[in-house]
C-alpha cells in the first residue's frame, strides 16, 4: 500500500507520523511555536498539489486536506 499525504501539515491526522507507507509532502517546512505548543511540519517532499512531482496511478490512496 502506498499512501500520499499531499497537505501532510504537521501530520496530526496520523498516529505514526513516520509511516512508511506514506510519502509526507507539503508546500512549506517551518518549525514554530504557538501557544507553548511546539508546531513541526517537516515533509518527505516540499511540493504543491498543484503540480505534483509524481508519476500518475503510483500511489493507492490519497490524503487531502488542504486550507486554501
Ligand atoms: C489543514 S493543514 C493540513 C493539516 C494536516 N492534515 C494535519 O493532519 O496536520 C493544510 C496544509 O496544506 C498545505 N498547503 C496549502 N497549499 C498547498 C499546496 N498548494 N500544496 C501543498 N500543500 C499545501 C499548508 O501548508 C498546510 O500545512
Amino acid at each position: 500500500m502506498k499512501i500520499l499525504d499531499a497537505c501532510c501539515g504537521s501530520k496530526m491526522f496520523w498516529f505514526d507520523k513516520d509511516n512508511a507507507h506514506t510519502t509526507f509532502m507539503d508546500i512549506r517546512e517551518e518549525q514554530f511555536e504557538i501557544h507553548n505548543k511546539k508546531v513541526n511540519v517537516c515533509p518527505d517532499i516540499i511540493g504543491d498539489f498543484r503540480n505534483m512531482p509524481f508519476d500518475d496511478h503510483i500511489f493507492d490512496l490519497i490524503v487531502f486536506d488542504p486550507h486554501i
